[in-house]
């Protein structure tokens, strides 16, 4: 309250331009599920499920699915992956990525970002590939 009245004239201008951005992220969530809705049947099952935006995804880094049981991982800029989050030590749901790694919580194995490999066990396996597509700046379960 104090600081708005510091500066009356820049503040609504301010709030303007937010709101603005806002409203145009909403259009264009709407859109891509309008247009996958229309476009494609059969999307009630896995087959064309959207996951997410690209602009969900850090570089570098990635997000995890829980409820599809999918990471999906964009090693470098515009390059995305995706792995099955199960871990193949001993099945537990992966739940963490930094550091170009994906971390399982049971016994700490470590995969790559970039294919799923292990970094660090006991895991022995790499997090098997999940197809994915990119239509726009849509990700979808292929
Ligand atoms: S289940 Fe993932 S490390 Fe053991």
């Amino acid at each position: 309250m104090a600081s708005e009245s510091l500066h009356p004239a820049s503040a609504p201008s301010r709030r303007t331009v937010v709101a603005a951005v806002g409203a145009t992220g909403l259009a264009i969530t709407l859109n891509a599920c309008g247009s996958d809705d229309g476009g494609s049947s059969g999307s009630a099952g896995s087959s064309g499920t959207v996951l997410g935006k690209t602009a969900d995804i850090p570089e570098g880094g990635g997000k995890i699915f829980k409820e599809q049981g999918v990471v999906v991982t964009q090693p470098t800029a515009g390059e995305f992956k995706a792995f099955s989050s199960k871990c193949t030590h001993q099945g537990c749901a992966v739940t963490g990525i930094a550091k170009g790694v994906i971390t399982c919580p049971c016994h700490q194995s470590e995969f790559s970002v970039s294919d799923g490999s292990v970094k660090k066990g006991p895991a022995t396996q790499a997090l098997p590939a999940e197809k994915i597509t990119v239509s726009g700046d849509s990700i979808e379960l292929a």
